[in-house]
């Protein structure tokens, strides 16, 4: 929901001033009533007409980078009453993630409400990579993870990693920090993988998305996107 004046102004029809002028001098409908009122709110699926004219609502593009935390679930509701990603973000409007992470995995998610780009992104012929830091279960063998680099056959489709690299191991604990870079998004796929060879994720961060990196952000915070990057995700697109 928005304010009325402030619908009226971003369609371009007049400023913000002369917008409240036109709301108290009563030439403002919505949905055919008249609305005298400044503190008017509005969504975008309302009719708001000006002597007869109807306005053309320009809906904003919004676009967000946020470093999800633990336990937020990436869908738009959910009917056991977690919490949403989406809850994050301070916006009115209808955004929603790029892709999914887990609920227990954190890291990097784009949100927005531009569909063009959100398909760009995910669309498997752009290649988009992703990086990801996963702790396991176990050490890798050297077979392991060549068998990893070769690629692994999920559902009869082979995922094969653009990169695997062991970034430490504790020979104690009997685990191992592992980077792996895949550029498809199927949904589980990292665990799943790394399962396939027996080996179970403890722990799962997106660190990279393209060129985006979350290190300036900590868990649960996010920024805008500025116009240069959105750009740069738009050229992802393959020619
Ligand atoms: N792969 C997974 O297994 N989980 C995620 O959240 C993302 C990629």
């Amino acid at each position: 929901m928005e304010r009325l004046q402030k619908v009226i102004a971003s369609s371009g029809y007049t400023s913000r001033r002369k917008a409240e002028e036109l709301i108290t001098q009563g030439k403002v409908y919505v949905n055919g009533k008249q609305v005298k009122e400044l503190g008017t709110k509005v969504n975008y699926e309302d009719v708001i007409t000006i002597d007869g004219n109807v306005i053309n609502k320009e809906i904003q593009k919004e676009y967000y980078l946020l470093n999800k935390p633990r336990n937020y679930i990436c869908s738009l509701s959910d009917e056991k009453k977690r919490k949403t990603v989406v809850s994050l973000i301070e916006t009115s409007t209808r955004i929603y993630p790029v892709g999914r992470l887990d609920y227990d995995t954190t890291g990097l998610l784009i949100l927005t409400n531009d569909g063009e780009l959100a398909n760009i992104l995910m669309h498997p012929s752009n290649n988009v990579e992703k990086v990801y830091i996963a702790k396991i279960e176990g050490i890798l063998m050297v077979e392991e993870i060549k068998r990893l680099s070769e690629g692994i056959i999920i559902d009869k489709v082979k995922c094969k990693p653009k990169r695997v690299k062991v970034r430490k191991k504790d020979l104690e604990k009997n685990t191992e920090i592992v980077e792996i870079s895949i550029v498809e998004g199927r949904n589980h796929i990292v665990k799943r993988i790394f399962n396939e060879i027996g080996h179970e994720v403890i722990k799962l961060k997106r660190e990279k998305y393209a060129f985006l990196d979350v290190k300036d952000l900590a868990s649960g915070e996010y920024r805008t996107l500025s116009l240069k990057e959105v750009k740069k995700l738009y050229n992802l697109k393959s020619k």
